[in-house]
C-alpha cells in the first residue's frame, strides 16, 4: 500500500503543491482543497482524495458510511456491518467484530483505491464502505450512482477533546505534546483532517434534506439516546429491517450490545497496532458531554458562537 500511495502522491503532487497549506496536528501537512484541510501523508490524504476522485468506481447497491474523523466512525462502522452481516455470523461468540478491530471489518474508499486487488469482488453484492470525504469532494460516481449514505457527526466540543487525546497518544515520543490550546486554536479555526469541522456537517446536513432517501443524518448524540430505535432506523435505511420474527428474537438488542462500547472496549483490550496505536486506542470514554472536563469555560463559549453561527437556521443539534 506503501508503494501505491507514493505512485498516486507523485502524480498529483503539481497539483497539490500549489495549493493553501497548514500545519497538521502530527508531523504532517494540511491542504486546503475544494473547501475543506486535507493531510498530506496520512492514508486517507489530499492524493488518496485526488485519486478516488479520478478513479473510484461505485455500485449503485453500495453504502458509504461517512464521518468526520473522530465523530464515532468505529461506532457506526461497527452497526453498519452487523446489521448486514446478521445472517452470516449467527454464533456471537465468533463474530469479525469482536475479533477484529471494527475499522478493519470494511474499507475506507480512500484507502480501497490504494489496493492491487479490490476487496469485494462480488459486483452483486452490497459493498460498505466508509469515508471522511466531505459532501462536494464525493467522487462523482457515488452522487451519479445514488448510492445511500449514512453520516453520523458530533457536538464539535467532544470530537476536540478525542482528537486532542487521540494525536498525543499517536505523538512520537520525541516530540512535544500537543497542548489543549494549541488543538483548541487549530480546531476553531477549522484547522483539522476533513475541517472546518462544521462545514463537513452542513454539507451532509443540506445533502439529507434535499435527498432524503439516499442520505441518512445520524448524529452521534441520537444514537447514543436511543440506540435500539436508531438501529432500527439504520436497518431500514440500509434496506435491511428487522422482520417480526427478528424483532420477537430480540435481534436488535443483540446487535446494540455486540455493538455496544463496553464489548467493543473489551474485545479490543488486548488487541494488537492499527494505525501505530493499540487497537483500544479508538475508544476512550464513549459519552455525550465528556467535554465538559476538559475545556475552559472560554473554551467552550467561543465553539458555541462558532456553532451557532455556522448552523444559523438549521435543523442541526447535538
Ligand atoms: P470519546 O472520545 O467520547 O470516548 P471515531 O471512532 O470516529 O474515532 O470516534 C471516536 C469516539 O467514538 C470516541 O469518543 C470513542 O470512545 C467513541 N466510540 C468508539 N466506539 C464506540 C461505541 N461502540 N459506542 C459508543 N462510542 C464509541
Amino acid at each position: 500500500e506503501k508503494a501505491n500511495l507514493a505512485l498516486i502522491l507523485d502524480r498529483y503532487k503539481g497539483s497539490i503543491t500549489s495549493l493553501p497549506k497548514e500545519k497538521g496536528w502530527l508531523t504532517e501537512s494540511l491542504y486546503m482543497y475544494q473547501g475543506h484541510w486535507f493531510p498530506s501523508n496520512n492514508l486517507i490524504s489530499i492524493g488518496t482524495v485526488m485519486a478516488s476522485q479520478e478513479v473510484f468506481q461505485a455500485n449503485p447497491t453500495d453504502i458509504y458510511l461517512v464521518t468526520p474523523p473522530k465523530s464515532g466512525t468505529t461506532w457506526l462502522k461497527a452497526l453498519a456491518f452487523a446489521i448486514l452481516n446478521r445472517k452470516r455470523y449467527t454464533n456471537i461468540s465468533t463474530h469479525p467484530l469482536l475479533i477484529f478491530n471494527p475499522q478493519d471489518c470494511l474499507p475506507y474508499i480512500e484507502n480501497e483505491i490504494l489496493r492491487n486487488k479490490p476487496t469485494y469482488m462480488d459486483a452483486n453484492s452490497t459493498r460498505l464502505f466508509a469515508t471522511h470525504m466531505p459532501y462536494t469532494s464525493l467522487p462523482q460516481f457515488i452522487l451519479d450512482s445514488r448510492c445511500r449514505l449514512v453520516y453520523m457527526c458530533r457536538n464539535p466540543k467532544d470530537v476536540l477533546v478525542f482528537m486532542f487525546h487521540f494525536v498525543n497518544k499517536l505523538r512520537d515520543k520525541s516530540l512535544d505534546r500537543i497542548t489543549l490550546e494549541e488543538a483548541f486554536e487549530m480546531f476553531s479555526k477549522g484547522i483539522t483532517p476533513c475541517g472546518p469541522y462544521w462545514d463537513h456537517v452542513k454539507g451532509y446536513h443540506a445533502a439529507s434534506v434535499k435527498h432524503p432517501t439516499q442520505v441518512l443524518f445520524l448524529p452521534y448524540e441520537n444514537m447514543k439516546m436511543d440506540t435500539a430505535n436508531n438501529v432500527r432506523r439504520l436497518a431500514d435505511f440500509l434496506g435491511y429491517p428487522f422482520t417480526v420474527e427478528e424483532e420477537a428474537k430480540g435481534a436488535v438488542q443483540e446487535i446494540v450490545s455486540l455493538c455496544s462500547f463496553k464489548n467493543l472496549t473489551d474485545a479490543n483490550r488486548h488487541g494488537n497496532i492499527r494505525e501505530g496505536l493499540p487497537k483500544e486506542a479508538f475508544f476512550r470514554e464513549g459519552k455525550v458531554g465528556d467535554w465538559s472536563k476538559h475545556l475552559t469555560n472560554e473554551m467552550s463559549q467561543i465553539l458555541d458562537g462558532i456553532t451557532k453561527e455556522k448552523f444559523n437556521g438549521l435543523d442541526i443539534s447535538f
